[in-house]
């Protein structure tokens, strides 16, 4: 099965971006990762990212179209972007399980992380817990698609 593993602004700078709040690590040794984690648990990953709205939108579309799991972080887009939750919503009413992700635990910070307008039409959300957080929310894919 294939999985998509979207991300959302700003996290191409990963590694540099805060490093204090979101590791030294960056998208490339994410992506590895998730291949990794994805292949043992016989799936497919693509990680993917985008500063564009729009884009993430259609790759919901997408995800619906081709019945394709995703994990999903957001990013600033948690917060606001109700056309993404829009089409989170859409991936749901596919029968397709859509985790969210968040490296950092957002409730932790500014008042205004402190509200997700995905976590509501997410499956599930993980947060807090680094790029392990990616592997928890795969395992989640595998089992719930198991
Ligand atoms: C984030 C948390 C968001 O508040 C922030 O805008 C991000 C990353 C996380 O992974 O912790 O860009 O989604």
């Amino acid at each position: 099965t294939k999985v998509i593993v979207v991300n959302g602004p700003n996290l191409g700078r990963l590694g540099v971006r805060q490093p204090d709040v979101y590791g030294r690590q960056d998208l490339e040794t994410l992506r590895t990762q998730c291949s990794q984690w994805g292949a043992a648990l016989g799936l497919k990953v693509e990680v993917r990212q985008t500063d564009d709205e729009a884009e993430m939108v259609r790759w919901m579309h997408q995800a619906v179209d081709e019945q394709t799991p995703v994990v999903m972080n957001p990013a600033a887009f948690t917060h606001y972007s109700y056309a993404l939750a829009d089409a989170a919503h859409m991936v749901g009413d596919a029968g397709l399980p859509l985790i969210e992700v968040h490296i950092s635990n957002p409730s932790a910070r500014d008042e205004f992380r402190k509200r997700s307008v995905i976590s509501p039409v997410a499956t599930g959300t993980i947060t807090g817990m680094g790029f392990y957080g990616y592997k928890l929310a795969l395992d989640a894919i595998a089992h719930l698609i198991g």
